[in-house]
């Protein structure tokens, strides 16, 4: 890979203003990596706090540099609305670009009635916007505004952009341990929990990599694992997915069983038992591989040309060669360390030196791991490892890695905004 090169394309990506909240009140932009650009996240500790984010690392620093960024519970740009701010504060008095609030995200319904219930039929597609909107100002001007939203239906909202992208090609947005959301007792949670929204709340979000490891129990059946411990029966999860491509039928989704903890000799008759489990609930949807895992794979276009939306990935290679509807194994580039800057050569590493498989996909898992000593000392739990490492992988992806990534996964996946950084760069690339 020539860094230069791919450099110098991120940063000209970066020059296309994204969306509709992208006011051009300076005319021109002038900056490549436009300064002052805005995003808010959801802190990936416990309280769930709303952080605010701007771009302070700008190609020019030119006189865009905000003087003030705010929270508000509306839009901003709708003047008719004067309400005073939830939080304001000047950006000179936080250098970093990074505000944590003390305004809690929590667990709201989803807008656009995307709460999910077994009775949906339907929900209303494009993005939609929680009440919560970040600005940067200039003086009075505005720079840059945006909500914190969901992207529930963003491949086919960009469809003509991004259809004739391969699968392989493309910046897909996931989750590690995507079940590993609730239904542990509370001691275990901050060492088991990779998540805190549950798998349909992911797919409304924007999450289109789902990574499930699979545990069987007699007389209880397959659950959703993390490693040796059972977090939540698989069917509830089967039942979200299924509902989710029902009412958003052309999002694309990657369900990879990844691996199978328990029991440890999780055998043939197992492997059996769980396929047909899951053809029962995905098989009519399952895109089968047929000649499609050569080089990046199919387009997206040739995807939906089919009407199927779930590919389903099998780290078993015998038992994906013998189910016409399953796809070889998918690589995961998985660091296991707890130390950022580790995390950080190794993906960089991983990125340059992939190797296509069989499988035309791969994920880079980014993410911090607690090692042993850390259970034992109750020190480095899931919650602040992904605290210390989820605003930097936005800027990672979104300034270094934009153009070579494929599928990247990350726990408490609001902390980030990778989602958003894989919509630009797809309709970009
Ligand atoms: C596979 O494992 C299951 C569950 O442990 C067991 O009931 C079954 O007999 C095993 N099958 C074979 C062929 O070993």
């Amino acid at each position: 890979m020539d860094c230069g090169i791919g450099t110098l394309i991120v940063l000209l990506h970066l020059c296309v203003p994204f969306g509709e909240g992208s006011p051009m009140e300076f005319g021109a932009n002038s900056g490549l990596r436009r300064c002052g650009r805005v995003y808010l996240t959801v802190s990936s500790s416990q309280d769930t706090s709303l952080e605010l984010n701007w771009i302070t690392d700008c190609v020019h620093p030119d006189n865009l540099k905000p003087d003030y960024v705010a929270l508000y519970n509306y839009d901003v740009k709708d003047r008719s609305e004067e309400a005073p701010p939830l939080v304001k504060i000047r950006a000179s008095d936080f250098s970093s670009g990074y505000y944590k609030t003390k305004i809690k995200f929590g667990h709201p319904w989803l807008p656009g009635n995307w709460e999910y219930r077994e009775t949906l039929t339907r929900a209303d597609p494009g993005p939609h916007c929680f009440p919560y909107w970040i600005a940067s100002f200039r003086g009075s001007n505005i720079i840059d505004t945006k909500c914190l939203g969901i992207q529930p239906t963003w491949m086919n909202d960009n469809r003509l952009q991004i259809g004739t992208q391969k699968i392989g090609n493309l910046f897909i947005p996931g989750t590690h341990n995507s079940g590993a959301f609730n239904g542990v007792p509370k001691f275990l949670e901050n060492y088991i929990l990779n998540q805190d929204r549950s798998v349909w709340t992911q797919l409304v979000h924007g999450i289109r990599y789902l990574d499930l490891r699979i545990g069987y129990y007699d007389g209880d059946g397959f659950y959703v694992n993390h490693d040796l411990v059972r977090i939540t029966k698989v069917a509830q999860i089967f039942k979200e997915i299924r509902k989710f491509v029902q009412l958003a039928p052309k999002e694309i989704i990657v369900v990879d069983f990844h691996r199978f903890p328990y029991p440890s000799n999780f055998n043939a008759t197992l492997h059996e038992k769980f396929v047909s489990l899951v053809y029962d609930y995905l098989g009519d949807l399952a895109l089968p591989p047929g000649g499609l895992q050569v080089g990046k794979g199919p387009t997206l276009n040739e995807i939906w040309a089919q009407n199927k939306n779930v590919i389903i990935c099998y780290a078993d290679k015998a038992v994906a060669r013998e189910n016409y509807w399953l796809w070889q194994p998918l690589q995961q580039h998985w660091a296991d360390t707890k130390n950022v800057d580790n995390l950080k050569s190794f993906l960089s590493k991983a990125i340059k030196e992939h190797r296509v498989t069989l499988n035309p996909m791969f994920a880079l898992m980014a993410e911090l791991t607690p090692q042993p000593i850390d259970l034992l000392f109750r020190t480095n739990n899931l919650r602040k490892l992904a605290n210390d490492v989820n605003r930097k992988l936005t800027m990672w992806f979104r300034d270094e890695w934009a153009r070579d990534v494929n599928i990247v996964a990350t726990d408490y996946f609001l902390g980030n905004d990778v989602i958003n950084v894989a919509i630009d760069t797809n309709i970009n690339r």
